[in-house]
């Protein structure tokens, strides 16, 4: 598989097969992964890899906070900024529209979106849950750092024939995910991820959302025209 079509073939995946994942094939994926780049290399990412008794009991924790509602944590950091000014805010507000539109969600159906929003922490059904921390000590440089971490562990998933969908949602129960993983106190959650075999069958399956054109998200200079 070349590199182009890992990078193109790539998506969240949000309907997993129950199939289990050797612990090998994550081992190998998280370790090959750590040849992404840091500034100064200072490798800023911590993980946790949870499957079986462990994940359920994550999962069996936040169901009972919703149902009883038992609101999310106090925020450790602004998933988005507080006024998403356009294009930013049309692209978030596309990319939701075209989930719901796979799930035949109406825009109407609050209830039905929030359904759709709660799989995210039953994984979407994968049998993996990982957890990335950074050290409170870290600056934003770091934070891109681990992005570049994660987005090489996503890009080996594929190429293993896993699928993976990163969750920032995660962050929002921060303290439900400490008590099962138990952190020290100097690290942070960043986000958590799925991992599994993709459900082919899913509905979101089919959901490939859209790029800006490279001329909005670019500017060469000193290039002779062809
Ligand atoms: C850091 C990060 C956090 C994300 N958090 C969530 C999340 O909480 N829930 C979710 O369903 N998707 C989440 N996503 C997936 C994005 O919505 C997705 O990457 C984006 O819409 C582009 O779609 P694609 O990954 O299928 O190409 C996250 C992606 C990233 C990179």
């Amino acid at each position: 598989m070349d590199i182009y079509s890992v990078v193109d073939q790539r998506r969240s995946v949000r309907g997993f097969l129950a199939d289990p994942v050797e612990r090998d094939v994550i081992e190998r994926v998280l370790s090959a992964a750590c040849r992404a780049p840091s500034g100064g290399n200072l490798q800023p990412w911590h993980l946790y890899v949870l499957t079986g008794d462990p994940l359920r009991a994550l999962v069996e924790k936040i169901r009972g906070r919703l149902t009883t509602g038992n609101g999310p944590d106090a925020a450790e950091y602004e998933i988005y900024p507080p006024k998403l000014a356009s294009p930013y805010r049309d692209r978030r507000f596309r990319c939701g529209e075209m989930l719901h539109e796979s799930l035949a969600i109406p825009r109407s159906d609050r209830a039905a979106r929030e359904r759709a929003m709660s799989r995210n922490f039953e994984f979407f059904g994968a049998p993996v849950g990982l957890f990335s921390y950074l050290d409170r000590a870290m600056g934003s440089a770091q934070w891109s750092d681990l992005g570049m971490y994660l987005q090489t562990v996503m890009l080996l998933l594929h190429a293993e024939g896993l699928g993976s969908c990163a969750q920032e949602a995660w962050s929002l129960y921060h303290r439900s995910v400490a008590e099962v993983v138990a952190p020290p106190e100097h690290l942070m959650l960043f986000c958590g991820m799925s991992i599994g075999y993709p459900d082919p069958d899913h509905p979101t399956a089919m959901v490939r959302t859209e790029r800006a054109p490279l001329t909005d998200v670019s500017t060469f200079l000193g290039f002779v025209e062809q």
